[in-house]
């Protein structure tokens, strides 16, 4: 019986604090001990290195996030745990995966959208300071979902766009070369609270507000001491609603103690007291955490041969076949091997699927329109734009990519699906690449 492949990577750029505890370890660790799930759980070295360019910081934490995990109980023998780094088959795919990947797509990618929004902000060239590292950061990051075959991948919400382009890869890579790899979905865990920092933003390191996961006892109280409050007295009822208080105890206690902690602050507990009931809560389950993760850091040799250990059976059971198989497909070869029969998408390019095709009119209302034809079938239909050019331009940017479905300018024909679409849209975007390859 096949077992569902989730997998997750951290990056290996800060020192674990409480939100990524409450917000990702200890949720992850929970689902790594359910039935029917094999779980990849890997330290994302590679992409660390877009954001930090100090070696000592990048190696320091790689072994504070590696010994987290662990203390916390993740079970190296019954999931994969490994660093990113390890397997050399991510980037040898990452390179496969850059010769079908739109650059249209990667341009439209959040992260390197702001940079290149501040860079006009600031009249600065489009590009400034911008590494292609940044730019490539989502085919590296899909080489990491589908090396493996990945069928769930729990994310935060800035992080499905980057799925959504795996997704779009993998549609193009299947299409030209057969199937070889599994659709990935984003699991996006609604209920997992994001942890309030102690200001009240969502807590992390870019906002300099976080409480670290493993500060010894004394800086863990004097943190808590400082989380922001409002100035209403001892004995004044308090609001839970908004109160960052209250929401970091809510994620540590039980329901009870919860209830108990809404009725204090009805009853107008101090801040002091509330302060110090937090600071006893956290203390509490963390503490045990705290003393294995003293020892398993004192010990970095360990870590580091528990890692390699997870990188080489992985490589062994996963990786090195995956590369095998993949390298065949696209034609890196044994030169000496004639007379292979090319995947179906490669050969019958004729009969294979129609290839569906954008139709402009202009309907009796004067406006321009478009609809996505596969056949007989209507995938698309658009609004009516003012001007040819217009219409034009929306097309373009859907064959980009951009498919954008909560723009209100189109409409899905019957029975059609956003996944219908996007498949039909991959078909035609790698029939474009197969047209133009060998005009570089
Ligand atoms: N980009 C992810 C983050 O910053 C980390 C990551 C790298 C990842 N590769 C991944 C997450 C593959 C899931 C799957 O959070």
């Amino acid at each position: 019986m096949s077992k569902t492949r989730v997998l997750t990577g951290i990056t290996t750029s800060g020192t674990p604090h409480l939100g990524n505890y409450v917000g990702a370890i200890r949720p992850a660790i929970a689902a790594s001990r359910m039935p029917g799930v094999e779980s990849f759980y890997f330290l994302a070295d590679y992409h660390a290195l877009v954001k930090i360019t100090e070696p000592a910081r990048v190696q320091r934490s790689t072994l504070e996030i590696a010994a987290a995990w662990l203390a916390c109980g993740l079970d190296p023998q019954s999931v994969w745990f490994y660093r990113q780094s390890d397997i050399p088959e991510i980037p040898e795919l990452t390179w496969l995966l850059t010769c079908v990947a739109g650059k249209g797509l990667l341009n439209r990618a959040h992260a390197y959208k702001a940079s290149v929004d501040r860079n006009r902000a600031e009249g600065e060239d489009d590009d400034a300071g911008i590494s292609a590292g940044l730019f490539m950061y989502p085919v590296l990051m899909a080489a990491d979902i589908l090396l493996f075959n990945a069928h769930k991948v729990p994310v935060g919400r800035d992080q499905v766009q980057h799925i959504e382009m795996a997704r779009d890869f993998t549609q193009r890579f299947n299409h030209l070369y057969g199937d070889h790899f599994t659709l990935p979905q984003a699991v996006i865990e609604e209920q997992v609270a994001t942890l309030p920092g102690l200001d009240g933003r969502k807590m992390s390191k870019s906002y300099d507000n976080t409480i670290p996961m493993f500060a010894p006892r004394a800086e863990l109280k004097k943190l808590i001491a400082g989380i922001l409050t409002d100035s209403r007295a001892p004995g004044e009822a308090k609001d839970t609603e908004g109160s960052a208080l209250f929401q970091i105890y809510q994620a540590f206690a039980s329901a009870e103690e919860t209830a108990a902690m809404r009725q204090a602050y009805a009853d107008g507990i101090g801040w002091g007291d509330a302060k110090q009931q937090l600071f006893e809560r956290v203390d509490a389950e963390v503490s045990p955490l705290r003393e294995r993760y003293e020892a398993l850091i004192a010990r970095p040799q360990d870590i580091e041969a528990l890692l390699r250990d997870g990188a080489q059976r992985l490589r062994t059971a996963h990786a090195t076949p995956m590369l095998r198989a993949l390298r065949e497909a696209v034609g890196l070869r044994d030169l000496s091997d004639a007379g292979h029969a090319d995947s179906p998408a490669s050969t019958k390019k004729s009969d294979a699927v129609a290839t569906p095709t954008f139709k402009q009119y202009r309907d009796a209302d004067g406006k321009f329109y478009f609809k996505l034809v596969l056949g007989e079938r209507v995938l698309l239909q658009s609004a009516g734009f003012a001007s040819p050019r217009e219409a034009g331009q929306r097309i373009a940017a859907i064959k980009l990519g951009a498919l954008d479905s909560d723009q209100l300018d189109f409409s899905l024909g019957e029975g059609v699906s956003d996944e219908d679409v996007n498949a039909a849209l991959a078909a035609f975007v790698a029939a474009q690449l197969e047209g133009e390859a060998g005009t570089p």
